[in-house]
């Protein structure tokens, strides 16, 4: 095993009763990548990010950390699309630490100037005490980013976090995780059904169906899969109010 790697997968196979989800899935998760996990609905993606988090168990097979083990997540569904969720955008970056501070669940100041500083970092300080189910799709994503990395993690999961976005604030939002993978040296792991606009910020692509059906370059994806029925389906289209598309 080389010394960058981060976490081993060995040969995983997970269920949901008798359903099989993920069938021997095979590779390793290197210090720095920047992968972008894709497939079809249905296909185990949010099942692999919840057996990294050790939120399922696996049936078969070997996970194992070989540096660092903090992970940030960012999931599908979160439940922030009600308006009238009870929180502030500083209470919710705050929930972040809640795993690190064990039974001690109240916030001192050092917690506060964590959350102050990641509020910052993503250009959200102004609005620390508003609502977050006021704020807009692309806000509220950038909130929920910063709450998965006041931990500073060693590997960051999103799960479909720009699918809910219009194109510009899914630039924006890339933008971000591009820089926190070539600046800090972060380890990311971005599930999208949106492949094409990944390229260019991650460099590795992972492309499951049950299986692990591919593991490489962008060039080397498009090259080899090019009648994947996921790829035809999920182009990017611009579509102009107005027009029939
Ligand atoms: N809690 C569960 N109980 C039973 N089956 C489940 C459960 N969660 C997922 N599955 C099944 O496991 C398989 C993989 O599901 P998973 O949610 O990992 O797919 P996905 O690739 O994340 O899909 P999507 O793109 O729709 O988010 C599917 O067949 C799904 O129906
Ligand atoms: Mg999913």
């Amino acid at each position: 095993m080389s010394k960058d790697v981060l976490v081993n997968v060995d040969d995983i196979s997970v269920k949901y009763g008798q359903h099989l989800a993920l069938s021997h899935i095979h590779f390793d998760i290197n210090q720095g990548d920047f992968i972008t996990l894709v497939g079809v609905n249905g296909s185990g993606k949010t099942t692999l990010a919840k057996s990294l988090l050790g939120l399922k168990r696996i049936a078969s097979g070997r996970i194992t950390w070989v540096n660092g083990q903090k992970v940030g997540y960012l999931p599908q569904h979160t439940g922030l699309e009600n308006r009238h969720f009870p929180a502030t955008v500083a209470e919710v970056v705050a929930t972040g630490l809640i795993k690190d501070k064990g039974r001690h669940t109240w916030f001192n100041k050092d917690d506060r100037k964590r959350v102050k500083k990641m509020l910052k970092l993503f250009g959200m300080q102004d609005m620390a005490k508003k609502r977050i189910g006021n704020l807009s799709g692309g806000q509220q994503q950038r909130v929920l980013l910063a709450r998965s990395m006041v931990m500073t993690p060693d590997l960051l999961i999103l799960d479909e976090p720009t699918s809910a976005l219009d194109q510009t604030s899914r630039d924006k939002f890339l933008k971000v995780l591009k820089k926190l993978n070539t600046e800090q040296n972060l380890t990311i792991i971005l599930i999208t059904h949106d492949v094409a606009s990944i390229e260019g910020y991650a460099n590795r692509v992972l492309y499951l169906d049950k299986h692990l059906l591919f593991d490489g370059s962008f060039k080397k994806f498009f090259e080899t899969q090019p009648f994947s029925p996921f790829i035809h389906t999920h182009q990017p289209r611009y579509v102009k109010e107005g027009e029939t598309s």
